[in-house]
């Protein structure tokens, strides 16, 4: 019964404990209680971030914890010792796992009582099918195995706050385990186009990827000349990965989207620019395999290769291809990110790009002696000549026309 605006001086006191009842981030809350270390950055080089004992896998981990992950998304490391397994452990929550080194395999339990085992190695991807028990075992005595999982524990967690039903919770999803053959690097190629954009997108649906540095990927100019991809539907989840690469000599079209996208470099070399709209300056980061960063909510981004390889990254986010969850990721699966911003998409064209950006690749390109195979585009000696007072003040993007979002 409420006692407010009574005469009884104790009623209208503050309750401390109602008080402290308000902004609380239970997902925050649980990962600070899981005693592990917490790395918060722009980007991480997670083959080098510090672990700890992680009572929850009986193994080692940490977070990693990024500026631009948004609400929705995060990523922690888990790592196994030479010879060792986790604790099983399951969740309601999705999880894309990464191996960023070491080899070893998956026991994955599943609705209908069968298990299933794959083993892998570096740079493969698995996703564990929602709410199955798994265990993780490192397959050598040589060396530890160090796995990046991308995942929405924050959805899932700051819904319910309520940690025995994220993570002791006897509901199945048979629905979402996958064949057989899904889980043996097999599985099914499909493909898409919207009207927004009728560019052909290729999507490949299994629950587990041998290597994706070797993985068959498929012509996607838009994004840049010779600039191919694959999308991956995994476990039947409402989380969304893809793997692109850029050739040698090239660079991908900068453009912008929805926080929450783990970039993470599989090989070959290179940086990233990122800027809002109105900034002066670029934030750069470097990049090869072991690095990943997220690209914040709406800040243009852009991925150039330096080296003398196709370079290759994965990305994992909300929103898949088949339930794009949100409606700025439903715009992106519709083909905005690939559409000029003059034209109501979200992707800045080589045309409309400050000559500071062509300028700054020329000059890393020089340091690894690799050439630029763009100069069908840009004018470079043209570039490589302009004054300084050329290259300062704010970053020039076209006024963007349309729905942008
Ligand atoms: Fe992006």
């Amino acid at each position: 019964m409420s006692t407010q605006g009574t005469d009884n001086p104790s009623a209208n006191a503050p309750d401390t404990a109602r008080e402290s009842r308000f902004l609380i981030d239970p997902y925050r809350d649980w990962a600070e209680g899981e005693g592990i270390p917490i790395h918060l950055d722009f980007g991480h080089n997670l083959l080098e971030l510090e672990t700890g004992t992680w009572d929850r896998y009986e193994a080692k981990g940490c977070f990693a914890h990024t500026h631009g992950a948004g609400d929705f998304m995060a990523n922690y490391v888990i790592e196994v010792a030479p010879s060792g397994k986790t604790r099983p452990v399951k969740h309601l929550y999705e999880v894309f796992c990464f191996v960023l080194a070491g080899h070893g395999s998956t026991k994955v339990w599943l609705p209908n009582g069968e298990t299933r085992v794959f083993e892998w190695g570096p740079k493969a991807m698995f996703a564990i099918p929602l709410n199955c028990q798994y265990q993780i075992f490192n397959g050598t005595s040589l060396s530890p195995v160090r796995i990046s999982c991308t995942n929405d524990a924050p959805i899932t967690i700051n819904l319910y706050h309520n940690l025995d039903f994220v993570f002791n919770n006897p509901c199945t999803f048979p629905e979402r385990a996958g064949q057989s053959k899904h889980f043996e690097g097999e599985g099914d190629l499909t493909a898409y186009s919207h009207s927004t954009n009728p560019v052909k997108r290729n999507v490949w649906e299994t629950n587990f990827v041998h290597d994706l540095a070797s993985f068959k990927l498929y012509e996607l100019e838009e994004r840049g000349k010779g600039s191919t991809n694959i999308s991956f539907i995994l476990a039947d989840g409402t989380m969304h990965a893809h793997v692109s690469q850029i050739p040698k000599g090239r660079y991908k079209k900068a453009h912008r989207h929805a926080a929450g996208t783990h970039v993470h470099a599989i090989d070959g070399e290179g940086y990233s620019l990122l800027w809002h709209e109105g900034d002066s300056e670029f934030k750069e980061i470097p990049w090869r395999h072991g690095f990943m960063y997220t690209p914040p909510f709406w800040m243009f981004h852009q991925h150039f290769n330096t080296c003398p390889n196709p370079a290759r990254y994965l990305a994992c986010s909300l929103g898949s291809r088949r339930y794009p969850f949100i409606s700025l990721r439903r715009k992106s699966a519709e083909g905005a990110g690939s559409l000029s911003l003059t034209q109501g998409g979200r992707q800045l064209e080589y045309e409309d790009q400050d000559p500071r950006i062509h300028r700054k690749w020329l000059e890393e390109m020089k340091k690894t002696g690799v050439m630029s195979e763009m100069g069908e585009v840009f004018d470079e000696p043209a570039i490589m000549a302009l004054p300084p007072e050329a290259l300062t003040g704010v970053i020039s993007t076209p006024r963007s026309n349309g729905p942008a979002i």
